[in-house]
């Protein structure tokens, strides 16, 4: 459908086309007219099909410019979905002047006063402690808020928040609109949704499965001990431009960074246990490809919408079924494709039967790839980055190159070359910490708090090869473009 006969003014019309969406997608098309008619609205659809616009834009619209208010407020899972809502809503209400800002915690909340008092704000997105503390503070006033968003609902009224919300909905005037979004809405849930709620519309955008569309999903059955081995292989032969992968703690999360460091992948971790200031920087370097691999806990599972992302790899396969669906869901965003790789354990199976009941949808079994076939990947690699190489100007080393040829073969320098390109992965030896295997539950829908046992990493021996030698060059997507003497849930406040 056209954004054009939705009832959306000249201004939002322009952020669209700005925006380089052509088309409404199913939930935007459902949805905004009914938001924009001041309704209550429970949305569902799958992952990145367009629901921060979906709310966001009838908020843009129905703002009064002329009140010095807190109008609308977004209340986000973490973060970093926080800032990323802002920032879309900023952009698609520029040229209306919308005030949008943002709160979170482990930021400095004195700057956070100042600039609330300065300028108060027609739409606020935050996170539930930050906001809440504002509220207890009385640094923000929702009394005249007429617009309540919970993004990400069903998390948002699962245990570890409903505390936080029941609180802050305590601040809201009377007269609001709530809108309820999420990819998924178990029903016990959406009945907690429906108590804060007038009369809602349920707007469930049919889609034969709930993972999106355009994931092909994938499952390798294999033992704790052989994981690593394998991810890097699979990583290897499919290239990922930029890949994500989950662990299911955040000592876990360190552990897989290291190791893909050491194996010379250009990767790093999110979690909640590091600072702001470094979960900002990373997510930054991923956003921009300077980064090929994120490590994350479920702290990036929810909404991050990160163009580029071609593979998930489920590390450790989630505990909670919901949770799936949106770590899988930060690909094969906005029309776009995707793979995803979920490994399972032999005592995990019950967890991926519970996962493939919710999302309709089998996983297909992929086979681990061999050593050859994974140097084959490396290789193939290499070889196209020497394509690139051989484009720029190489005169200058042109001395050098007959001086080697002088003293070896052209096939030996060359085959020098790719080994140098490539890598041999089983020559650094990585042990990952084995993790407590999830406990059998008939439904297999663990909530969060599991944490595993705590244990050391294991050798780190890359010190004294070529690898030691790489450093990180920004700029660049793949990790093999990187060349060579330059190459290369705590989701609470
Ligand atoms: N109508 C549209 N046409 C094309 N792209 C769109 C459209 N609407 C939104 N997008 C883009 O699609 C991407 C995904 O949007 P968004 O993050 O809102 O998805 P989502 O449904 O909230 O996903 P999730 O469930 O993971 O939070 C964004 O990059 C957004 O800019
Ligand atoms: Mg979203």
């Amino acid at each position: 459908m056209k954004f054009l006969e939705l009832g959306l003014n000249e201004d939002l019309l322009k952020a669209i086309k700005r925006s380089g969406f052509e088309e409404a997608t199913p939930i935007q098309a459902e949805t905004i007219p009914l938001a924009l008619a001041g309704k209550d609205v429970i949305g569902q659809a799958q992952t990145g099909t367009g629901k921060t616009a979906a709310f966001g834009l009838p908020i843009l619209q129905n703002l009064d410019k002329h009140e010095k208010t807190i109008q609308a407020v977004i209340i986000e899972p973490t973060r970093e979905l926080a800032i990323q809502t802002q920032e879309e809503l900023f952009r698609l209400g520029r040229d209306e002047h919308a005030r949008v800002q943002v709160v979170y915690g482990g930021a400095d909340i004195g700057r956070q006063i100042r600039s609330l008092k300065h300028h108060v704000p027609a739409i606020l997105v935050g996170t539930p402690g930050r906001l809440l503390d504002h509220l207890k503070r009385g640094t923000i006033d929702l009394s005249k808020t007429k617009t309540v968003v919970l993004d990400e609902a069903d998390e948002m009224l699962d245990m570890g928040f409903i505390q936080d919300i029941e609180s802050i909905l305590k601040y809201v005037g009377e007269r609001k609109q709530t809108l309820l979004f999420s990819a998924t809405m178990p029903k016990p849930i959406l009945q907690i949704g429906e108590k804060f709620m007038h009369d809602p519309e349920v707007v469930k955008i049919k889609a034969k499965e709930l993972t999106a569309d355009l994931i092909d999903q994938y499952f390798v059955r294999a033992k704790e001990s052989e994981k690593f081995d394998i991810m890097c292989r699979l990583i290897d032969v499919q290239g990922p431009d930029l890949a994500l992968v989950f662990g299911r703690t955040k000592r876990r999360v360190d552990e897989l960074t290291r190791g893909l460091q050491a194996r010379g992948y250009n990767a790093a971790g999110i979690h909640g246990d590091l600072s702001q200031a470094r979960r900002m920087s990373v997510l930054k370097q991923f956003r921009a490809g300077k980064l090929e691999i994120l490590v994350a806990t479920d702290v990036a599972a929810r909404g991050l919408d990160i163009s580029g992302v071609t593979h998930v790899y489920n590390y450790d396969i989630p505990q909670d079924p919901d949770s799936y669906v949106h770590r899988i869901g930060r690909t094969g965003r906005a029309g776009q494709n995707g793979i995803s790789v979920t490994f399972v354990t032999p005592n995990e199976i019950s967890y991926m039967q519970t996962i493939e009941q919710l999302t309709k949808k089998k996983m297909s079994p992929l086979r681990p790839p061999t050593d050859d076939q994974a140097l084959h990947g490396q290789l193939k690699q290499a070889k196209s980055e020497i394509e690139d190489l051989m484009n720029g100007d190489l005169s200058k080393y042109e001395d050098d190159a007959n001086e080697l040829l002088e003293n070896y073969s052209a096939l030996d320098l060359v085959a020098a070359f790719l080994k140098n390109l490539s890598k041999d992965s089983t020559d650094v030896k990585v042990k990952i910490t084995p993790e407590k295997p999830l406990p059998y539950k008939g439904d297999g829908r663990h909530r969060r708090g599991h944490h595993g046992r705590s244990g050391n990493y294991g050798q780190r021996r890359n010190n004294n090869n070529y690898r030691g030698r790489r450093h990180t060059d920004g700029g660049h997507r793949n990790r093999r473009n990187y060349g060579h003497d330059f190459v290369i849930k705590n989701k609470k406040d």
